[in-house]
């Protein structure tokens, strides 16, 4: 018989407990910010049609979807990301709900990449949604729970920052260059793709397109503006791209981040349906992937078959941040200890520890009680690796006398209690 590996399948991951320490971080993280700025949570089915899932060719996603057929011959999809999902839900209730929505989920996407540094082939992916509004109020909101989020996993300031540009100016610089309209999405998606593969290569998808060498130059040398008002300057100030990026650059310094937000018209997402501000979230010294990304995309229910509705949001995966955390504070980081361990010498003592276990359970502590009868070295050992603040050991003296120390295992001070 041959035998089986012990590894996941290439790409999916196991978490075992000391890796979940670092996946519940995120997750707490990412559900305390969702819920304190007033998002309502929502889910859905992992395994999607695969006619909504499928896309505009050059997409990079649209070629790393995981599809297979049901034994009824329906062609299925494991979701590669939320949004499309998220369309369709809203579009199938479209009359009943009470727009603009606020909207969040956890959900668990696959794609078939090449394993890279922060690219797996499964991952767990926030997403913060507000659908039917058009206020750039939306895209702060967001940006501000995801940097309350941040904030909440233990990341500096310093350590991370937000590039935010526009494909709606992008449009309008493409546009006064001379680039008709109709090809302006295949030219983004193509401009996503630059330090992926070699700018020749994104010329030759742009000449694919029908740009011409005139055109390309011109687009190439957009993506040389290095600021806000040097964009200002090609689009002209009445531009309502550049009045929705500097309005949200004035309420982010209201809401505080905006040392956080930096102007980078390289920004453009590899997916097509975003048509307003878009953004992606680095580390300082960009050695990661992007951290999270999204933007307004206000075509794509309609798309879907859902009545014209303004959309933006935002999907911040596990992996990177987890990286990134792991990096900055350390392999070791101090996670908070709560809670007791009990330990009793032998069989004896071993009632009296179950019903101390269970008061201090029934007064809503968190209790691990030893499954065995040890030694109190092999307990106290045990105890000062475990999440546990505090450890009490049960001896026959103890039983007899109805009082036992409780250690504080962080300040190594013992107070006496009775039994
Ligand atoms: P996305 O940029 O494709 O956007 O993915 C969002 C985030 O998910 C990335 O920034 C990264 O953190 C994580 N991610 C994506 N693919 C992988 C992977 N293979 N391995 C690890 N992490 C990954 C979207 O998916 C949009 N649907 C987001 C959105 C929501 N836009 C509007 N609403």
């Amino acid at each position: 018989m041959s035998t089986i590996s012990f590894e996941a399948p290439r790409g999916m991951r196991d978490f075992y407990p000391e890796d979940m320490v670092w996946r519940n971080r995120i997750f707490d993280a990412w559900r305390d910010a969702a819920e304190h700025f007033g998002f309502q949570n929502y889910d859905a089915c992992v395994v999607e049609s695969l006619e909504l899932l499928q896309r505009k060719s050059g997409e990079e996603v649209s070629e790393q979807i995981y599809a297979f057929e049901d034994k009824s011959g329906r062609k299925l999809a494991l979701r590669p990301e939320m949004t499309p999902t998220l369309a369709r839900m809203v579009a199938a209730k479209q009359k009943r709900l009470p727009f603009p929505i606020k909207w969040y989920t956890m959900a668990q996407c696959f794609r078939y990449e090449r394993m890279t540094r922060g690219r797996k082939r499964e991952h767990d992916q926030w997403n913060m949604d507000i659908i039917g509004s058009q206020e750039v109020l939306c895209e702060a909101e967001i940006l501000g729970a995801a940097v309350y989020a941040m904030r909440a996993m233990g990341m500096p300031d310093e350590a991370w920052r937000i590039h935010v540009s526009s494909r709606a100016l992008l449009g309008e610089l493409l546009a006064v260059s001379g680039i008709a309209e109709a090809q302006h999405p295949a030219v983004f998606i193509a401009l996503d793709k630059r330090g992926k593969i070699s700018d020749e290569e994104i010329a030759a998808l742009l000449c694919s397109e029908g740009l011409d060498d005139g055109a390309i130059e011109k687009t190439f040398r957009l993506l040389n503006v290095t600021s806000l008002e040097e964009a200002t300057a090609l689009a002209g100030e009445n531009s309502p791209a550049i009045q929705n990026l500097k309005a949200l650059f004035t309420i982010a310094e209201s809401m505080g981040y905006a040392h956080l937000l930096m102007f980078d018209i390289a920004v453009i997402r590899g997916l097509s349906y975003y048509t307003g501000i878009v953004f992606e979230a680095f580390d300082a010294q960009r050695k990661f992937r992007a951290i999270f990304g999204g933007g307004r995309y206000d075509s794509l229910l309609a798309l879907v078959g859902g009545q014209p509705t303004p959309a933006v949001g935002m999907g911040f995966g596990d992996v990177v941040v987890g990286e990134v955390l792991r990096e900055i504070l350390g392999e070791d980081a101090p996670i908070a200890r709560e809670g007791y361990c009990i330990g009793y010498m032998t069989a004896a003592e071993r009632s009296a520890a179950v019903c101390l276990a269970t008061r201090l359970r029934t007064e809503k502590n968190r209790v691990d009680l030893s499954l065995v009868a040890q030694k109190p070295k092999h307990f106290f050992g045990k105890a000062g690796n475990s999440n546990a603040r505090f450890a009490i050991f049960l001896g026959p003296d103890d039983v007899a006398s109805g009082k036992v120390q409780v250690k504080d295992l962080q300040t190594r001070e013992s107070q006496e209690i009775n039994l």
